[in-house]
């Protein structure tokens, strides 16, 4: 980042608009970036936030055929309530537009011609499955077959959920349309691709540039580029009525591909914001680009946005992608699907103007460098130990106290002690402190900070006990009310990134006006004689039946998705097909990643008769490093097939629950009932 920018554009992820938001969309992106940006403003900087809803791509008209309704009642459904949740949360969204919007698809449709007449897309003509009853080619996500890997029955078309392993459609045995049912035929056609292999060189100098990025966003480009073969060119069009239309002849009937027209779409959301002027915001070497994003998105926004831009020409590219990781949900992923997840539009009906309480939790315990665990527990005790022990508890008696002792009008300060002075030389330190983590993105340590503020507080009073002196020393006591309600003005401005519904509450109780940041370093904004209002509690506790009533939501969807399913016994075999499987018992020596996948682990094992690579759809379940020594029965006469580039020599026997999960079979696990699969 060169050392000086003059504006700031900040986007966060599109959101697909297929589904209400829940609390793993606030902690990915949504958060983080609204505290950026809220504080930047508080700076008085120049910068834009900007977002909107993702309304195209397969998902849209295939939930819209599970709501036995049309794409367009879906997006307008799902915008709505989106955007809604985003207000009530207090994401502060310079714009909020959507891509269904003229002025997005007419972008879209200009910058796809751009590239185009610049000749940088490449044509080939590829075989796609064809839908012959509903007259219409399927994206992979409209094909369902069984798993060449697994002989999972219900893989898709791009990856089987099962094993993990990243499918072409044409690798399912027995594929099926999801939309007739039918049986596919395959027919040529034709589409646009962008040659990443050939822009590799331009994209690793960009991202050579960039190596103050997060561990995790540079890790995850860097397997993209490093692995086997390196990048390979993309499909820009799809054969899909829902979309973009491509803008070039001989295109009838193709949309832009979704991950071409989002980005874009924060292109479109600027023009939209700022008609006469958005060109400043992405033509121009003076504005720093930031994109706030969740892990799934890191390839598309460091390598297959820059690239477009870069063909393009015109624009500038992301100088930073804050991406953070995923938030799990008592221990087990959020599923939309499964209903397990805390949606936004939920949380506020059980916890009326509790927004910052949720704001606060997500933000403490915000996955920023690895997977993290929202647990109720956790969010009862950070209510009750942190928000209303700690800075409630701080406020509180401050202003109780200034009523108490002088009807609500603040006190004038008037001989300090040393131990004033420290105190106050403190409090002037704490903005530079927050400052330096929100500017790493470290958003948690920031939180943390803000935290050590009201602590500060609290000692103070503890240590001056300004309660027992009223008796004695009441012109002592006055100067240290002024130092506690000059902390409490303070911690209005500091809170506000974090809890802006807290300093607005706070500001009002103090009848103060919204203060930039920069005062937050003076230790004088509150003038003696000025009068505060009616204190009100920040904080109340949260009890245990509050958090019951969650906690026995949760176990209702689990319930609900916990059908155990014996799977049926097969056909019979016969004792000589059974014998020519050759099953030795092994120990696992090596195991890794494998590169680009979230699900494949590569094993060397021990076979006794040679020791030999294993490619597993097991990564979800196992780490790496848990899983050397363990002992493993290995199919070694499967023939060798190659999964992503690898040559896997057997398969590893499994035994799979009702859920696809796998386990050794040795394992103690709960979940694997009698008649779970051997796999
Ligand atoms: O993962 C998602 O929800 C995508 N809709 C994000 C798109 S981000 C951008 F490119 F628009
Ligand atoms: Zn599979």
């Amino acid at each position: 980042m060169p050392a000086i920018y003059k504006r700031t554009l900040v986007t966060s992820a599109l959101p697909y608009a297929n589904g209400p938001l829940h609390i793993g969309h606030l902690a990915g992106c949504y958060l983080p970036s609204d505290i950026y940006v809220r504080y930047k403003r508080s700076k008085g900087e120049d910068i834009l936030f900007i977002c909107g809803s993702d309304e195209h791509g397969a998902a849209i008209p295939i939930r819209a055929k599970i709501e036995g309704t049309t794409p367009k009642e879906i997006v307008d459904k799902y915008h709505k309530m989106m955007g809604d949740s985003f207000k009530e949360f207090g994401i502060s969204f310079d714009v909020y537009s959507r891509t269904s919007n003229q002025i997005h698809h007419q972008t879209a449709s200009d910058f796809f011609k751009t590239l185009y007449d610049k000749g940088s897309f490449t044509e080939e003509t590829t075989e796609q499955y064809y839908d012959e009853e509903a007259k219409q080619f399927l994206s992979d996500r409209y094909i369902i077959g069984t798993c060449p890997n697994c002989a999972n029955p219900n893989a898709y078309g791009d990856q089987c959920e099962k094993c993990g392993s990243t499918l072409n459609a044409t690798d399912l045995i027995n594929p099926k349309s999801t939309l007739s049912g039918s049986k596919p035929v395959l027919k040529l056609t034709k589409n646009w691709f962008l040659p990443l292999d050939k822009l590799q060189p331009k994209i690793q100098a960009y991202l050579n540039e960039h190596k103050d990025w997060k561990a995790n966003v540079t890790g995850q480009c860097k397997s993209w580029l490093d692995n086997g073969d390196g990048l390979q060119p993309r499909a820009m069009t799809r054969d899909l009525d829902w979309g973009v239309p491509v803008p070039v002849k001989g295109a009838e009937g193709k949309v832009l591909y979704v991950w071409f027209d989002a980005p874009i779409g924060y292109i479109s959301a600027t023009k939209e914001l700022r008609p006469t002027d958005w060109e400043l915001y992405w033509k121009n070497k003076d504005t720093r680009l930031i994109h706030f994003i969740g892990k799934d998105n890191i390839v598309f926004h460091c390598i297959i946005f820059p690239a477009m831009l870069m063909e393009h020409g015109d624009y500038i590219l992301a100088d930073n992608v804050p991406a953070n990781e995923f938030l799990n949900l008592e221990g087990n992923k959020i599923s939309t699907s499964k209903n397990w997840a805390v949606w936004l539009h939920e949380y506020l009906i059980d916890f009326k103007d509790k927004q910052d309480v949720l704001r606060y939790m997500l933000c403490a315990n915000a996955p920023e460098t690895k997977d993290n665990d929202f647990t109720w527990a956790d969010f009862q005790t950070k209510n009750n130990s942190e928000l209303v022990a700690i800075l409630g508890n701080f406020v509180n008696r401050t202003l109780v106290l200034t009523h108490k002792y002088y009807h609500g009008s603040v006190p004038s300060a008037e001989t300090f002690t040393k131990e004033d002075l420290l105190t106050l030389e403190q409090l002037a330190s704490f903005p530079d402190k927050i400052v330096a983590s929100i500017e790493a993105f470290r958003f948690r340590e920031a939180l943390a900070e803000m935290m050590n503020l009201a602590r500060l507080g609290n000692k103070y009073l503890a240590d001056t006990e300004p309660w027992k002196l009223i008796k004695t020393d009441e012109v002592r006591v006055k100067t240290i009310m002024n130092i506690a309600l000059q902390i409490t003005c303070n911690l209005a401005i500091v809170c506000e990134p974090f809890l802006p519904f807290t300093s607005a509450k706070l500001l009002n109780m103090l009848n103060m006006p919204v203060l930039k940041w920069h005062a937050a370093k003076q230790t004088s904004n509150m003038a003696a004689g000025h009068q505060i209002n009616k204190d009100e509690l920040l904080f109340a506790k949260i009890e245990d039946e509050e958090i019951k009533i969650q906690i026995d939501k949760l176990e209702l969807s689990k319930k609900n998705n916990t059908v155990i399913v014996v799977p049926p016994a097969k056909a019979e075999t016969s004792f000589d097909d059974f014998s020519k499987m050759d099953i030795r018992t092994g120990t696992i020596l090596e195991a890794e990643r494998v590169p680009k996948t979230d699900k494949l682990l590569k094993l060397k094992i021990d076979v006794g008769i040679d020791t030999r690579t294993v490619v597993s759809g097991i990564a979800e379940w196992y780490k790496p490093e848990d899983i050397i020594g363990q002992k493993v029965s290995v199919l070694v006469n499967l023939a060798p097939r190659k999964i992503k580039g690898i040559e896997s020599q057997g398969m590893i026997l499994m035994a799979s629950n009702a859920e696809g999960e796998l386990s050794f079979m040795n394992s103690t696990k709960p979940d694997f009932n009698n008649g779970s699969e051997i796999k």
